[in-house]
């Protein structure tokens, strides 16, 4: 299985080289496999509960990102072929790092499968380059959320992936809010790359006000401030809104969680659509925000309540 995520810092600046925090939920997806005696090729069951038109939109890309797992783990198909099946509990939507956990699930059902003995190092690998069906040049931050979970910080540097659990003072009480848009990371991030070309000072700005703003985030999530946490959400989505990857729907959303007692809110992900993920300060004032974006807000199409406690997400 693989665990779905949620960005809190550092979507798209992560794909430049800068730090990103990430919390993996214990939602996931499972991957069960049969091998196809005498049939070769490979099909898909996807029994995902995912919001309308995803499946369908990611199906190419899918295909990609599986075929490629299968290259990199040195499966052959093309006499027995697979049966893929796919389910669990994470609803796939764009942000919620549903094509990571995925390519996870598959690596470590691949594993079990013809025992192949994989390390959740090598489990990460495999992902990485099943990732890059999905979206050409991952960075990474989501399949190693999909394959450790928890609250980690992390970083590509120099080909490789660094990342390190955080220790949090406080529990994270969070709701993710769905746009029921389905976005094109491959899009997203070539734009994002479009405009640093254009823009190589405007963009080397923007990535220096983010370095110091996820330094002060993740020292305000080892102290245990909230308040400083959720002012730096904000900020955070501000700079996401100049790098052009929000969108009216999200802005809507963003404002109503601020309006209704978040202490932050912001986008998360690939962004144009997908998710958004506002801070609360216990698990009363996240049901009172649910309630109130569920009865206001009808740009938030999907709503769902996270906590993050003790390094681990979502117990
Ligand atoms: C997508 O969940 C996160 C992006 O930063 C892409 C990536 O890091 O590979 C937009």
């Amino acid at each position: 299985m693989g665990f779905g995520k949620v960005i809190l810092f550092g979507e798209h600046f992560v794909v430049h080289g800068c730090e990103a925090v990430v919390a993996g939920i214990s939602e996931y997806t499972d991957c069960s496999l049969e091998v196809l005696k005498g049939k070769p090729g490979v099909e898909v069951v996807d029994k995902r509960p995912a919001v309308p038109g995803y499946i369908k939109e990611k199906r190419a890309e899918q295909q990609k990102a599986h075929q490629l797992v299968l290259d990199h783990l040195k499966i052959n198909t093309s006499v027995d072929g697979l049966r893929i099946t796919l389910g669990g509990p994470l609803v796939p939507s764009s942000g919620i790092g549903a094509s990571a956990s995925d390519v996870v699930a598959l690596s470590r059902a691949l594993s079990e499968l013809y025992n192949l003995n994989l390390t959740e190092d090598q489990v990460n690998g495999s992902a990485f380059v099943g990732e890059g069906g999905y979206h050409g040049t991952p960075s990474g931050v989501d399949n190693t959320a999909a394959t450790f979970g928890g609250l980690i910080s992390y970083k590509r540097k120099d080909s490789r992936s660094l990342f390190q659990s955080i220790k949090f003072a406080k529990p994270l009480y969070l709701v993710v809010i769905g746009t029921g848009i389905t976005a094109s990371t491959t899009k997203v991030v070539a734009d994002v790359r479009k405009l640093k070309e254009e823009n190589p000072m405007f963009f080397t700005q923007l990535v220096s006000q983010y370095n110091t703003l996820v330094a002060e985030a993740i020292k305000a999530l080892q102290d245990g401030d909230l308040h400083a946490l959720g002012f730096l959400m904000n900020k955070c989505h501000d700079l996401c809104v100049q790098l052009t990857i929000s969108c009216n729907e999200l802005e809507a959303i963003v404002k109503a969680c601020r309006q209704y007692g978040a202490l932050g809110a912001k986008l998360s992900g690939t962004g144009r659509g997908g998710i958004a993920v506002a801070l609360t300060s216990s698990a009363k004032s996240r049901d009172k925000l649910v309630q109130e974006l569920k009865d206001n807000c009808p740009e938030a199409k999907f709503i769902w309540k996270y906590s993050v406690t003790n390094g681990k997400a979502n117990l």
